[in-house]
């Protein structure tokens, strides 16, 4: 574990290297251990396409081959995110041009918990909203029905694309009457509550949005990855590599994309991750115990939770804050993933930008021994996500057989995108796995797949419904 470039630990301080090597050998996860979780990774994958009710679901997204980039029009794009509610009117031009217009809703924590029909209800409303608006601006004509993509960063069964029943709530949800429950149904009760002139053509997840917006733009897009409050992964599979879908009649060339819902990888034997103690108490302490182990070691909203459980341990051993009030990092989730990249940025000798975030919100007064004890602390943390989340994507990439033709990966998130060094983190993890050939395997930023993802799926929806195919 390295503490800061410049620093070395400050003497007489109780946060001795040996403190800091018990971290390093329970966060960091060597290229051996990433090759072993890689290949039980691959026989899950493998498990989810030949049957249905498996921990890793892979799910068929019934959306079909790529698009061609010359898909036109005007859509609707309605986002249900771990973070916002989103509404986007997509414009595609062709030639893959678009313009998207957007309003974006925080997600209150109530809002994440109430009534099922009330969420929904939310969602018809502000949808309601920003049609008017729309139409007083002109940007959109009065009365016109317009498609729609609705994304629902949720797992969701589907047997066809505009149409998908909730396996369960991740990311922290917990709205009642919703799980088991077709979530376009919901959606059409309250749109017709609220008389909303929409047409739900498509129900997207965002991995899904994100590899196709991403092949949009970027035709050598073979996945799509978000590496955000949650994390998840979707590719193109051939019909014929997908046993449980024989019996629908689909030609086996044809491409299906799938929704991996990787996140549960491992979530019920957990014999390949490396979970620490800090991991499990996540787990049991969840709405969710026994649900979605990757994905809790790895994405945004769990970051800072396992950062906190750490100088909790800290605290109560009487190593940090030495008669300092820390009662303000009692509440569970009080410390945001985001001061984890923040920590990792600071450069300062004094480290100050760590300096105030104890400050300002947690009213503690931290010594420099502690701030570099933190940063380091992050860098591991940060670190383990994004090699867990190399071990996913190495996964498919393996199960495709593409290393040798090399391809890239549409990434989008908070983490991909604005924490310090995640992505070289994804790129060392890779080589470490495959070797130089990892190299082949390059990552991009996804194109906005909830939004303009979203509203392609549509578009591509809609030319295969107008020309007869299902
Ligand atoms: C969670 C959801 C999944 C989504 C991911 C990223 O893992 O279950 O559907 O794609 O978060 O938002």
């Amino acid at each position: 574990m390295s503490l800061d470039n410049t620093q070395s630990i400050v003497e007489d301080s109780p946060i001795t290297s040996e403190l800091i090597q018990k971290y390093e050998k329970l966060f960091t996860l060597t290229p051996e251990k990433m090759r072993s979780i890689v290949d039980a990774f691959v026989e899950t994958l493998k498990r989810g396409l030949e049957q249905y009710g498996q921990v890793v679901p892979m799910i068929p997204a019934f959306v079909f081959g790529w698009p061609t980039g010359e898909e036109t029009g005007d859509y609707l794009a309605l986002d249900l995110g771990g973070t916002n509610l989103r509404v986007c009117l997509v414009t595609l031009s062709g030639g893959g041009k678009f313009d998207i217009k957007q309003k974006k809703y925080r997600l209150t924590e109530e809002q994440k918990q109430m009534e099922g029909s009330l969420l929904f209800d939310f969602c018809a409303d502000s949808l309601s909203a920003f049609l008017e608006s729309a139409q007083a601006e002109g940007t959109i004509k009065a009365g016109a029905e317009l498609p729609m993509g609705f994304t629902f960063s949720y797992p969701c069964q589907q047997d066809r694309i505009d149409h998908g029943i909730l396996i369960r709530w991740t990311k922290g949800f917990g709205n009642p009457n919703v799980e088991g429950f077709d979530v376009t149904q919901l959606f059409a009760d309250s749109l017709k509550k609220h008389n909303v002139p929409v047409s739900l053509t498509a129900l997207v997840n965002d991995t899904t949005g994100a590899l196709i917006a991403s092949h949009y733009t970027n035709p050598r897009t073979r996945i799509g990855v978000i590496l955000g409050t949650g994390c998840n992964a979707a590719y193109a599979e051939r019909v014929g590599n997908i046993p449980k879908m024989k019996d629908l009649g689909i030609p086996d060339d044809t491409l299906m994309s799938i929704n991996c819902e990787w996140g549960a990888f491992d979530s019920f034997e957990h014999k390949h991750l490396p979970r620490t103690k800090y991991d499990e108490i996540i787990d049991l302490t969840s709405n969710k115990p026994h649900e979605q182990a990757f994905e809790k070691c790895i994405s945004g909203r769990y970051l800072g939770e396992i950062f906190r459980l750490v100088m909790k341990e800290l605290i109560d051993e009487g190593v940090i804050f030495l008669g300092k009030d820390t009662s303000k990092l009692n509440e569970e989730y009080c410390f945001d993933t985001a001061y984890l990249s923040t920590m990792e940025s600071d450069m300062t000798p004094e480290l100050l930008t760590i300096v105030s975030v104890f400050s300002q919100h947690y009213k503690i007064e931290t010594t420099l021994a502690e701030r570099q004890f933190f940063k380091a602390l992050a860098n591991l943390i940060g670190t383990r996500s994004a090699r867990l989340a190399s071990c996913g994507m190495a996964a498919i990439v393996k199960k495709l057989d593409i290393l040798d033709e090399g391809c890239s990966i549409g990434i989008d998130g908070s983490l991909y995108d604005m924490y310090p060094g995640f992505k070289e983190r994804i790129h060392e993890g890779l080589t470490d796995i495959f070797g130089e050939k990892g190299k082949n395997v390059v990552t991009h930023h996804a194109e906005d797949g909830s939004g303009l993802g979203s509203a392609i799926i549509a578009a591509m929806t809609k030319t295969r419904k107008d020309k007869g195919f299902f």
